[in-house]
């Protein structure tokens, strides 16, 4: 089995701390490790394969220096041009799975270098399950038990229990992002998870059936992956033919379509780490509700995440807010509205 880990998101709404030189996968949000770091210690021992991380251009050196200190051995680090989504990422480093193995085709598991999982056995016993089914030619999905109706994620509807195996079943349906009514509809009928945006397959599986569904993004990718030139971990490939290559996600170019789909649950506390809220919701919380981090001095504030990078912050007869302080930055934001820290950073770049 090999892992390859996605590190090509931007990462804004973590803004003023995630920035586009360094977005959030490259920041120790929780503990000391970066999120990259953390990824490669919880797929530490999964994987008897290769491990390979595939980013934008610009972050190699980032990449290489956080698998670096962290002590991993990558055997690519595939550079994309520009940023063309996960179905296209997961198609390269696939080409590139296929390439250097031997007869058979190998397993990926593909992660995202962005999510946190705080239970790594009960996440490690959950990929023990999906083995058995990518082995056996599914398009594994690991599927969170929903806490509410959140908007930014895929759900999966889950199928029949797959015969003789326990903790996996059939996808019914795969939605990715629905709205509102419709997420809140799915949990009041239950039997749905969230789509955890971590699969596990067959390198040629996923490569079939993105040709059949999505022909012009495998062609695109094929193109971009026969012109590549390897230059010691660092793997760059064409980027005339990627740039040529449509932008869609994985989950609407395949996991959509196929009728290939399982789903493992995965009860691990896992978060994707969206939002500056997410760190409050997973973050040790102080008596008053306070998630703090830095140097913070606090009166009279509750429910609150605050994060001082630089400088001492200090609050007062505050409730329900996020401050994150940075050496050129201060975001001061109602704590139910953070998901907008993006438009804030979509004005900045309108102003440059
Ligand atoms: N290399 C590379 N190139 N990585 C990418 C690219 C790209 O062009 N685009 C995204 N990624 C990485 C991101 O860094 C992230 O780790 C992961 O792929 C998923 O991309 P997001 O952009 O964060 O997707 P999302 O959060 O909107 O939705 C996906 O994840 C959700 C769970 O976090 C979907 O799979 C949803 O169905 C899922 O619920
Ligand atoms: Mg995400």
């Amino acid at each position: 089995m090999n892992t390859i880990i996605m590190a090509g998101g931007s990462g804004s709404r973590l803004w003023p701390s995630s920035r586009s030189l360094f977005p959030k996968q490259f920041l120790s949000v929780v503990g000391k490790d970066t999120m990259l770091q953390a990824t490669l210690a919880r797929v530490d021992g999964l994987s008897s394969g290769n491990t390979s991380v595939i980013c934008n251009e610009e972050h190699r050196f980032v990449v290489a220096q956080q698998a670096q200190e962290f002590g991993a051995e990558l055997s690519s680090i595939i550079l994309e041009p520009v940023g063309r989504n996960t179905a296209p990422a997961i198609a390269l480093a696939a080409f590139d799975a296929l390439e250097s193995a031997g007869d058979k085709a190998p397993l990926l598991l593909v992660m995202a270098a962005d999510h946190v999982i705080n239970n790594v056995a009960a996440f490690h016993a959950a990929v023990a399950v999906a083995q058995v089914q990518a082995e056996a030619g599914s398009l594994v999905t690991f599927g969170i038990v929903p806490e509410s109706a959140h908007t930014g994620y895929g759900y999966i509807q889950r199928g029949a229990e797959v015969v003789g195996q326990g903790g996996a079943y059939g996808v019914s349906r795969f939605v990715e992002k629905p709205d509102a009514g419709t997420a809140q509809g799915y949990i009041d009928a239950g039997g749905y998870y969230w789509n955890s945006g971590m699969f596990l397959f067959a390198a040629d599986v996923y490569l079939n059936e993105l040709k059949a569904f999505r022909p012009d993004i495998y062609s695109a990718c094929e193109k971009a992956f026969a012109n590549r030139q390897r230059d010691v971990d660092f793997l760059r490939i064409d980027a005339d033919a990627f740039k040529a290559c449509p932008d869609e996600s994985i989950d609407y170019a395949v996991m959509e379509k196929t009728d290939k789909a399982v789903v493992v649950p995965l009860a691990a506390g896992w978060s994707d780490v969206g939002a500056w809220s997410s760190l409050w919701e997973i973050g040790d919380q102080d008596a008053s509700g306070n998630v703090i981090s830095g140097d913070v001095l606090s009166h009279n504030t509750a429910n609150s995440y605050i994060r001082a990078e630089h400088r001492l912050v200090t609050t007062v007869g505050l409730d329900n807010v996020v401050v994150v302080e940075t050496n050129d930055a201060v975001l001061v934001a109602a704590k139910d509205q953070v998901q907008d820290v993006k438009k804030i950073v979509e004005a900045l770049k309108a102003q440059n």
